[in-house]
Formats: C-alpha cells, sequence, structure tokens
C-alpha cells in the first residue's frame, strides 16, 4: 500500500494518508520515521489497533518503554492508559483528570523519551484537545542575540508525578530531576530545539532566581505563542506521533463526568540531549 505524507496547515505535524497501522512494511516504517524527523508530529485518522498493534508501530520508531502502572484497561506493562474511567472511585488509568500546563515528556530525567504514540479509543464530546509546539522552528525563530545568549546554558527540570500545573507544585526538593542544554542538538538532523516547559523547568543555571524565571517565561511565551502550536481535536480512531525532543505539549480541560481512554506507547531514546 502506497501511503502519503500531507503536512498539515499548521506550524508542525504531517497526516499519514493511506497507511493501515495494524501492519507496516519494512518501506512504510522506513517513511513514517523519515517523516517524524522531518515534521515532528504525525497524525494517523480511522485506526484501530489493538495494544500489540500499537507496541509494533512504536517500534518503527524505537524500544518501547514499560509503563509505571497496568492498567486494567490493558493488563500489559508497554501500554500506558491514560483515563479517567474508575471502578470504586478509584482511577483505572493515570493522568485522569482536567488540564495539563505545557511539558516535554520525562525531561527530569537523565534520558528523556524519544516520543511517544497515543492512541483515542473514546473521547468525551468536547474538550482534552491535546497542543503541541514546535519546539526546532521556536529556536531557529529567536533573535541572534537569544540564541547566542542561550548557546552554553544549562536548565534543570524536575517533577512529582501527578502534577499536571505549575501552581498545583508543592516542594521542589526529593523529586526526580536532570540538568540539559537549554537548546539542545537532535542527532539526526543537527538542528537545535528548545528543552524548556512551562510545568517542569524548574531554573537556567547560573543565573539568579528572577532572571533564570524571567528567562524560562520568556522561552514558554515563544513555544506557546499560537502561531507555533497546533492544537488536535482528538476524534476516535486517531493516532498522534511525536517526537518529543522537538515538541512539547499540553491538554485542555475536559468534562469529568465523560469517560475518556487513550492508550500509549512511549520510544524510548538511547542519550541524553547534547549541546
Ligand atoms: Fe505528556
Amino acid at each position: 500500500m502506497s501511503l502519503t505524507v500531507k503536512p498539515l496547515d499548521a506550524p508542525l505535524g504531517a497526516e499519514i494518508v493511506g497507511l493501515d497501522a495494524r501492519a507496516i512494511d519494512k518501506d512504510q516504517a522506513a517513511t513514517l520515521r523519515a517523516a517524524f524527523l522531518r515534521h515532528h508530529l504525525l497524525l494517523l485518522r480511522g485506526q484501530a489497533l489493538e495494544d500489540a498493534q500499537l507496541v509494533a508501530l512504536g517500534e518503527c520508531f524505537g524500544a518501547i518503554a514499560k509503563s509505571r502502572m497496568v492498567s486494567p484497561l490493558s493488563g500489559r506493562d508497554d501500554i500506558m492508559v491514560i483515563s479517567n474511567i474508575r471502578e470504586d472511585g478509584k482511577p483505572l488509568g493515570q493522568l485522569p483528570d482536567g488540564e495539563m500546563a505545557f511539558h516535554i515528556d520525562q525531561i527530569y530525567r537523565d534520558i528523556p523519551c524519544k516520543g511517544a504514540a497515543l492512541h483515542a479509543v473514546e473521547i468525551p464530546e468536547a474538550g482534552g484537545d491535546t497542543m503541541f509546539s514546535n519546539n526546532v522552528a521556536a529556536y531557529e525563530a529567536l533573535p541572534e542575540a537569544m540564541k547566542a545568549r542561550i548557546e552554553t546554558l544549562q536548565a534543570t527540570h524536575s517533577f512529582q508525578y501527578g502534577e499536571t500545573l505549575r501552581e498545583n507544585r508543592t516542594q521542589t526538593q526529593d523529586r526526580p530531576q536532570a540538568t540539559h542544554p537549554l537548546a539542545r542538538r537532535i542527532p539526526e538532523t543537527g538542528k537545535r530545539s528548545l528543552a524548556v516547559c512551562r510545568l517542569m523547568t524548574d531554573r537556567i543555571e547560573g543565573l539568579s532566581e528572577s532572571d533564570s524565571r524571567a528567562l524560562i517565561d520568556e522561552l514558554c511565551d515563544v513555544l506557546e505563542n499560537p502561531g507555533n502550536v497546533y492544537s488536535h481535536s482528538w476524534k476516535v480512531g486517531d493516532i498522534l506521533i511525536w517526537d518529543n525532543r522537538c515538541t512539547s505539549h499540553a491538554r485542555t480541560d475536559f468534562p469529568s463526568t465523560q469517560r475518556r481512554l487513550m492508550k500509549r506507547v512511549t520510544i524510548k531514546d538511547e542519550i541524553g540531549p547534547q549541546p
């Protein structure tokens, strides 16, 4: 089957048309990898994958990580279930409710994941959109003076599981944290990407507290500018695959009374962010 890579009318992303993701051959996988590097975000529509097929799709891009929680809605340890479906009041999935601020998955780890694929199984009538920023385009559009300023800067990121908004944060000690180049280089393309996000970036090393906070806010404002963001309104059967090195993402609020069920595979990286 021949597939077409159709760029979205947006600052990033491409739709993959003509692919049955239940069975992907070697040539199709190579096309997907090239599109992933070029567009940072891939959209597949009208899919209905079994968990094993979603894992196989993710494996086109790298090894699949284990999830921190095995959900009864999957039963597999390599499927992350994101859902507000509850049994006896207890969520059966992770990150069940509400809005989530812009973040880069696992940026608080030494080796954050390379990407992820997220498949919509049940969605609310409205809300629960996922927004993606183009962190490569944002870097490239910075004034030369700003590029020179951040050239060698490092940022420290931390996260406590379950936090969804920066205002929810309590204390920042004793939580997983990692320090990475603020402008990281993507090995396959040589391009640079802004590794900073509203939810998880605590400070820029070597700057005063106020200068650090001002620079984080300035760069996050650039990333989150609507002109740098694609917002996806989900339909059942959609799959989004993102390059976590080149994007950050956020979730809009949705009614807690309506079921939402998403299944995700997380693609491991081999090395941490490079300068
Ligand atoms: Fe995320």
